[in-house]
C-alpha cells in the first residue's frame, strides 16, 4: 500500500518507515521538520536501500496536505505529526490545541476529498489519566492531565465521529506506552532538542557525560522500589504494531483501539540498572522531588492488541538499553 506518513521524519515515525518498507509498503513522507531533522529520511533510505518520496510540508495547511494528495494514490494514512512535550503544553495550550487538533482536522478533511478510507493515530497512554487501575485495558474511561493529553484524547473522539459518519472509514488508534530504544542500525534514534524530559534520553545523556547526574523524580511511590513504574516499550517493536495496525484495517472497517506496549512495569532504578549493567557504564543518580503530574504505576494490558492484531513485542529492557546506548553513541556523527 501506499501510506503517507504525516511527521515522517519523527522518533516513532521513522523507524516505522523502516518497518513499512520490510513489509513491502510504499511510505511517503509529510513533514514540516518543525521538530525534527530532513537528513533523517535520508539515513531511512540508506537503511532500507529505497527511495522515499518526502515532501516538507505542514500537515495544518489543507492546501498543502491537499495539494500533495491529489498527486498520487495513497492508500492510507498513519498520522503522527504533532506537538508532544507535556510541560510545553502546559504553557501554551492554544498552541497545542491548534496544531494537534489542526492537524487530525486537515488529515480527515483531505481524506474524504481524496476518498482515502484507512487512518492510523498515534495516541498515548496518557489518556488512562490518573485514576485507572495498571494494567490499562482499553474499554478504561479516559481523561487527561495536561493540554498534549488532551490533544489526543480529542483526536481520538473527532476520529471516532467522523467514522460514524462514514461506514467506509477504517480508524485504528494505538495507545503507545513508553517508547525508548533506536534501530539495530545505530543510524535512527531520538534526538530531543535540550534537555530531555524523558527518562531513558536522559540517562543516555549523564551515561556519555553530556550531564551530571540524573534526577529521579520521587522514590516514595508505592512501587517495587518506591519509583515510577513504566512499560518501555522498543520502539521498533512500537514501529511494527503500525504495520500489523496497517495489515488489521486492509480487512476491517470502523473504529478499534489498541494499546502497545509489552505489559511489563519497570521503576526508574531498575531502567538505570539494567543501562549501567548491559552497557558497562555509570549513570550517576540523585533522589529529587516528585514531578508534578506522574503517575506511580503505568502499563499495558497487551491482550487486545496480541490477539487481534496478531502484535507482541519481541524486544526486552536489554535491547532497549543496548541499542539506545549504540544510537547515544554514533549520533554526533550523523
Ligand atoms: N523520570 C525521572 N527523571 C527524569 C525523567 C523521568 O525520574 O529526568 C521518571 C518519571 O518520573 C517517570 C519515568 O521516569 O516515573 C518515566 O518518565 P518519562 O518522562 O520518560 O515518561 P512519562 O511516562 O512521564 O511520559 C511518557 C511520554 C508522554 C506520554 C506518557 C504516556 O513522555 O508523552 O508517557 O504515559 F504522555
Amino acid at each position: 500500500m501506499n501510506i503517507l506518513v504525516t511527521g515522517g521524519a519523527g522518533y516513532i515515525a521513522s523507524h516505522t518507515l523502516i518497518e513499512l518498507l520490510a513489509a513491502g509498503h510504499q511510505p511517503i513522507v509529510a513533514d514540516n521538520f518543525s521538530n525534527s531533522d530532513s537528513a533523517v529520511v535520508g539515513r531511512v533510505e540508506k537503511v532500507a536501500g529505497v527511495n522515499i518520496p518526502c515532501y516538507e510540508i505542514d500537515v495544518t495547511d489543507y492546501d498543502a496536505l491537499d495539494g500533495l494528495m491529489a498527486e498520487g494514490n495513497i492508500d492510507g494514512i498513519i498520522h503522527f505529526a504533532g506537538y508532544k512535550a507535556v510541560g510545553e503544553s502546559v504553557e501554551k495550550p492554544l498552541m497545542y490545541y491548534r496544531n494537534n487538533l489542526g492537524a487530525t482536522l486537515t488529515v480527515l478533511e483531505c481524506m474524504k476529498n481524496h476518498g482515502v478510507k484507512k487512518i492510523i493515530f498515534s495516541s498515548s497512554a496518557t489518556v488512562y489519566g490518573e485514576h485507572n487501575q495498571v494494567p490499562f485495558v482499553e474499554n478504561m474511561p479516559t481523561s487527561c492531565t495536561n493540554p498534549y493529553g488532551w490533544t489526543k484524547l480529542m483526536s481520538e473522539q473527532i476520529i471516532q465521529d467522523a467514522v460514524a459518519s462514514d461506514p467506509e472509514l477504517s480508524a485504528v488508534i494505538l495507545r503507545y506506552f513508553n517508547p525508548v530504544g533506536a534501530h539495530s542500525s545505530g543510524m535512527i534514534g531520538e534526538n530531543p532538542k535540550g534537555i530531555p524530559n524523558n527518562l531513558m534520553p536522559y540517562i543516555q545523556q549523564v551515561a556519555i557525560g553530556a550531564r551530571d547526574k540524573l534526577t529521579v523524580f520521587g522514590d516514595d511511590y508505592e512501587t517495587i522500589d518506591g519509583t515510577g513504574v513504566r512499560d518501555y516499550i522498543h520502539v521498533s517493536d512500537l514501529a511494527k504494531g503500525h504495520v500489523a495496525a496497517l495489515d488489521y484495517s486492509a480487512e476491517h472497517r470502523g473504529y478499534e483501539v489498541f494499546n502497545l506496549g509489552t505489559g511489563r512495569g519497570t521503576s526508574v532504578l531498575e531502567l538505570v540498572k539494567t543501562f549501567a549493567s548491559v552497557n558497562g557504564v555509570d549513570v550517576t543518580c540523585s533522589i529529587g522531588p516528585r514531578r508534578a503530574g506522574d503517575i506511580a504505576e503505568c502499563y499495558a494490558d497487551v491482550s487486545k492488541a496480541n490477539s487481534i492484531l496478531g502484535w507482541k513485542a519481541a524486544l526486552g529492557v536489554e535491547d532497549m538499553c543496548r541499542d539506545a546506548w549504540r544510537w547515544e553513541q554514533n549520533k554526533s556523527t550523523m
